[in-house]
């Protein structure tokens, strides 16, 4: 095999021959009882449990629907949610970690439901979850988090193998978990929302919201969402209402790649707790099966070049189980809180007519299930068991204040070491497609070759607070590496919490140059816009 082949699609499996429902954009004012921000599964499944209550919901989405998150995402509903148990016991008990493990369940038993209810043909397979390790350490590790599956009364077992060559000191199972396609699911549950009259816009982008006596919510296309109740479903919340999310929760990217193997594919959904770490599954694809290998994490922008993270997972595909044919590669997205628990409920303290549900730590199919079930439960008046564990307002002064120091710490240091940075890279020339920091006139700056060779220079200080941001080269996006903030090559955001676009640097007609050549360069190589 060629290595490091071109990969078929650089898009996710999810979405390849997958139709789609579309929705126009806002074109007026609207009144509605429930407004929601965000078209995932946490946005959809909210506005399906609501309109199923009777309430008059909109919906709507900056793009399009089950494109952001929830279209990149590796689809594994489960409760095993990494190392997680043993730490949620020291740090909130065995009560309240036995309310995590409920309420995980209890997502995966309401899919489970609904796609009974609704015949929904989304390749749903239930299946055991593992967790293995491949040094001693990670060995005590399980052996710790299956002391707390013990007390927990969470159905697993451990074991010294795997049924796939590699080299593992234990794995832990999780039982009765499940994976699907997430898109053919969601598909149906949007199906059902229109068809209960629930309202739903795409390409409208909420900007800001006014607490009033009824709620607004601002749209990028200059009109205004008037509701009772506001719910943000928009993955990095589009509106902060004092809530300071962007200090309590940081963003990782990770990512994906979906090969033919050559061995048989293994049954069961699997992931290492030892680094490199690696999550695999696998999937069907037009009656091929097919192997979803995802990991590679790091903090958003501070990755290095973005393809060493899809070689490195095709390298490990070649070696475990042989690569027939590569077929998708795509990268994500996530929000981890300062505790590790998502931040569900009420956007601050008192506020209840504003509602929120983020930071789901890669784990989106049941935290935005039961995000979606918890909310509705606000919305509705009733009280939920969840409800305590989950609320953005939870106070845990040990491990969150540890962390959040050391988040912080990280933050303020990229905004000091950014504007230091020595941008040392003068190649002399960008191909298209290329990206990269340069200096422009003595400062930092983002430059990008476009396919038709035209250059796009922009300041690379982040909107949102003023970090220097990083250049994606495998999703061509800047990235923010302090609160996660991403924006198109041309400076558009792409996710927040930045609002605003990045700056552009004009550039004069017929005076253009690469922006990395120094002014005695300039004669070496015109360039033209
Ligand atoms: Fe906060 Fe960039 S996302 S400074």
């Amino acid at each position: 095999m060629e290595k490091h082949q071109k990969w078929t699609q650089p898009e996710p499996l999810w979405r390849a021959n997958q139709s789609l429902p579309t929705f126009k954009a806002l074109k007026e004012d609207t009144a509605t009882e429930i407004a929601i921000v965000g078209g995932g599964i946490t946005g959809v499944t909210t506005a399906y449990l609501l309109a199923k209550a009777g309430k008059k919901v909109t919906l709507i989405e900056s793009d399009v629907l089950l494109n952001g998150t929830t279209g990149h995402t590796t689809a594994k509903v489960t409760a095993q949610h990494g190392l997680i148990y043993h730490e949620l016991i020291k740090h909130f008990g065995e009560e309240e970690a036995s309310l995590y493990y409920q309420a995980q369940m209890s997502a995966l038993d309401s899919i489970e439901e609904w796609i009974n209810k609704y015949q929904i043909d989304c390749d749903w397979v239930k299946e055991d979850a593992y967790l293995f390790s491949t040094s001693q350490k990670g060995a005590h590790k399980l052996e710790k988090e299956y002391e707390a599956y013990q007390a927990l009364g969470i159905p697993g077992g451990t074991d010294n193998s795997l049924p796939f060559d590699i080299e593992t000191t234990k794995s832990l199972s999780m039982k009765n978990q499940a994976r699907f396609h997430p898109l053919k699911y969601l598909t149906a549950l949007v199906e059902e929302f229109t068809k209960m009259g629930g309202e739903i816009y795409e390409h409208t982008k909420a900007i800001d919201v006014k607490e009033k006596d009824r709620i607004e919510v601002e749209t990028g296309n200059g009109y205004t969402v008037a509701c009772e109740k506001l719910i943000s479903c928009s993955h990095f919340p589009f509106y902060d209402g004092k809530g300071l999310y962007f200090s309590r929760m940081y963003a990782d990217r990770s990512y994906v790649i979906a090969i033919e193997p050559e061995k048989n594919v293994p049954e069961g959904m699997y992931l290492s707790i030892d680094e490199p770490k690696r999550s695999i599954r696998t999937a069907d694809y037009n009656g091929t099966s097919l192997l979803l290998i995802g990991g590679e994490s790091h903090k958003t922008g501070q990755g290095v070049d973005t393809s060493f993270h899809y070689n490195a997972l095709e390298e490990f595909a070649a070696e475990t189980f042989g690569v027939k044919k590569k077929w998708f590669q795509w990268s994500a997205q996530d929000l981890t809180t300062l505790d590790k628990v998502p931040y569900i409920g009420p956007i601050t303290r008192n506020n209840e007519r504003v509602f929120i549900a983020t930071g789901f730590r890669k784990w989106g199919m049941t935290n935005g299930t039961l995000a979606a079930k918890l909310i509705s439960a606000y919305v509705l008046g009733e009280k939920s068991l969840f409800h305590d564990l989950f609320k953005p307002s939870r106070f845990k002064s040990d491990p969150s204040m540890k962390q959040f120091i050391s988040q912080n710490f990280d933050v303020a240091t990229h905004l000091v070491d950014g504007k230091l940075e020595l941008v040392a890279d003068r190649p002399k020339s960008l191909k298209s497609g290329e990206g990269m920091v340069v200096q422009w006139k003595g400062e930092r700056a983002g430059a990008y070759r476009d396919e038709e060779g035209k250059l796009h220079v922009l300041d690379t200080t982040c909107t949102h607070m003023g970090c220097e941001v990083e250049w994606n080269s495998g999703d061509h996006t800047w990235d923010c590496p302090c609160h996660g903030s991403r924006f198109s090559y041309d400076g558009a955001v792409v996710e927040g919490p930045a609002k605003q676009p990045l700056m552009k640097i004009a550039i004069e007609e017929g005076h253009e140059v690469p922006p990395h050549i120094e002014e005695s360069d300039q004669n070496d190589q015109p360039d033209t816009l």
